[in-house]
């Protein structure tokens, strides 16, 4: 049946998508060597040619246009809602981030390397003790707590997120003020905040819903507030085949080109003082090897097609940013008074 779907697969969405799902739907658990070679390594060039060139250029829109059918707030659901005890067996301890850390030297561990990224993001919100600060997909809480460390408040810090488990875990652990909600459909109170940022959730956010986000996040801003960002985008915008990827680990969301945010931005008044590009690689596979240390305990967590579906995910990902396809960036906007 699993070899059923792979030519299908591959001619609707491409060989890279089907290969993907082939693992996934593996009845075993993957075995780590294996999937992080059959997900990385070089393919002979005639392969390579069709990876990157099949679906024809006439199919994608439609392709993606089925996928964008679906629902968003499902779609986080899907990734996020796994279990938070599953999360914490790859994630830093400290802080639970999961997004790109920042790894001064290959061998440092992924808790230094988170330590080193929540130092970078907080020097650019540079936070002040009772500024009103909302995070825009907060996840677990990771970079308010590190805000609460710098400020000694919390009653003042803000998050959003589509992922019940975490609003819980937030309920449980950490007492923000963290609301399940959508943050690209609700509204805000205007000259509200003194910072907005996000970290890893504007990829999630389809290109026509940004620009009357940004106009929505400005009027939200005090004069003189920023908007700070970290998220990863593609390279360019003619890239089909990790698009297509993308939708076996976050169906419905549909992330953007740089060109396409850079332009954005100063299209709805922002000014652009800062903007660094940073290297997802290493912390993807600290994840990678953290879950294959903790393969038993996942298993009794979640089923084998989750297990799976992480064990190809991370590898995935680092192959993108590998292949220069997408790269991570962050930007400080700021709405000048
Ligand atoms: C990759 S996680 C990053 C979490 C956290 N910022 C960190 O650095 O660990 C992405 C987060 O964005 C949230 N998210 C994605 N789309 C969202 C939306 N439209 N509204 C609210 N939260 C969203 C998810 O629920 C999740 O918490």
């Amino acid at each position: 049946m699993r070899a059923a779907y792979f030519p299908l697969e591959t001619f609707i969405y491409g060989i890279s998508y089907a290969w993907l799902k082939y693992l996934i739907r593996s009845p075993e658990p993957l075995d780590p060597n294996y999937a992080w070679d059959a997900v990385t390594r070089d393919s002979p060039p005639v392969l390579d040619w069709f990876r990157l060139n099949w679906p024809i250029k006439p199919m994608r829109p439609l392709v993606i246009a089925a996928k964008m059918r679906q629902d968003h707030a499902l779609g986080i659901h899907a990734h996020y809602d796994v279990s938070n005890e599953f999360y914490k067996l790859f994630l830093d301890k400290r802080y639970m981030f999961y997004t790109c850390a920042d790894f001064h030297h290959p061998d440092e561990t992924i808790e230094e390397a988170q330590q080193h990224k929540a130092d970078f993001i907080l020097n650019l919100i540079d936070p002040k003790p009772g500024q009103k600060i909302l995070e825009l997909g907060c996840g677990w809480g990771a970079m308010l707590k590190r805000i609460e460390e710098a400020t000694g408040t919390k009653e003042n810090l803000y998050g959003l997120t589509l992922s019940q488990e975490q609003v819980d875990f937030n309920d449980q652990h950490n007492h923000y003020n963290v609301e399940y909600a959508d943050f690209i459909t609700r509204a805000y109170p205007q000259g509200q905040y003194d910072c907005i940022y996000s970290i890893g959730a504007w990829e999630h956010v389809r290109t026509r819903e940004i620009p009357q986000l940004l106009d929505k996040l400005f009027a939200a801003l005090k004069p003189g507030g920023r908007l700070v960002q970290h998220f990863f985008c593609r390279v360019n915008d003619d890239i089909f085949a990790p698009a297509a990827c993308a939708q076996i680990y976050f169906p419905g969301s549909m992330g953007s080109s740089y060109r396409f945010h850079a332009k954005a931005w100063e299209d709805a008044g922002f000014r652009i003082t800062h903007r660094s590009v940073h290297d997802y690689r290493l912390t993807l596979r600290a994840w990678f090897d953290n879950l294959a240390a903790n393969r038993e305990r996942a298993l009794e967590i979640v089923d084998v097609a989750t297990f799976n579906r992480y064990m190809t995910f991370f590898p995935a990902s680092w192959r993108y940013f590998n292949d220069n396809m997408g790269m991570v960036t962050r930007w400080v906007l700021e709405k000048t008074a």
